[in-house]
């Protein structure tokens, strides 16, 4: 990543309304923190809740931290993002093969000089939660939207090193 392009990271879940708003929200306040040229987003693999805000469970208990979720709006995952974004974050490993199937099929549609994102786990250099989902909040209580900002903050602080470490050496992330 250049100083002045900035680096754009994509989180997804499934719904892009409880998991991948908390992820965005949480690692653009550790990437901000650091000052850090980075871009965050977030989408979902599913097209359950277009144009939705997050779930008022997500935004009432990452308020209670600081985190503002209430003007995002959920939307689908699409072929281009893997052209637009240089890292996209599954937040459990159901995404991660859902979003894998739909890199194929952008694979398929695009050159593969266009296709920039790499994929990786939320957690993926999280020693915290090393490789594991990020647990669905939506058909649960309190506590498992507790965990969520708990794991993303875990998660971002271990990814904001990474990119520490890409931003001094040029490199890849993966
Ligand atoms: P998310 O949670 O993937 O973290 O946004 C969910 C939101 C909605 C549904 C499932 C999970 N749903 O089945 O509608």
């Amino acid at each position: 990543m250049s100083s002045k392009t900035p680096y754009k990271v994509l989180c997804v879940c499934l719904g892009n309304i409880c998991r991948s708003p908390t992820a965005e929200v949480v690692l653009r306040h550790f990437c901000d923190k650091q000052q850090l040229n980075i871009m965050i987003d977030s989408a979902g693999t599913s097209n359950y809740h277009p144009g939705k805000a997050p779930d008022e469970r997500s935004q009432k208990h990452a308020l209670k931290r600081g985190y503002d979720l209430s003007s995002l709006r959920a939307r689908q995952l699409k072929a281009q993002d893997f052209l637009e974004f240089d890292l996209i974050l599954a937040m459990d490993h159901e995404n991660l093969f859902n979003i894998q199937a739909l890199l194929q099929q952008a694979e398929k549609a695009y050159a593969a000089s266009q296709i920039r994102a790499k994929i990786a786990l939320m957690s993926e250099y999280d020693q915290n939660y090393p490789k594991q989902a990020l647990p669905d909040p939506y058909y649960g209580g309190a506590d498992g939207f507790e965990r969520v900002l708990d794991q993303c903050e875990s998660s971002s602080l271990a990814w904001v090193a990474i990119f520490e470490q890409q931003f001094k050496q040029q490199i890849d992330v993966k």
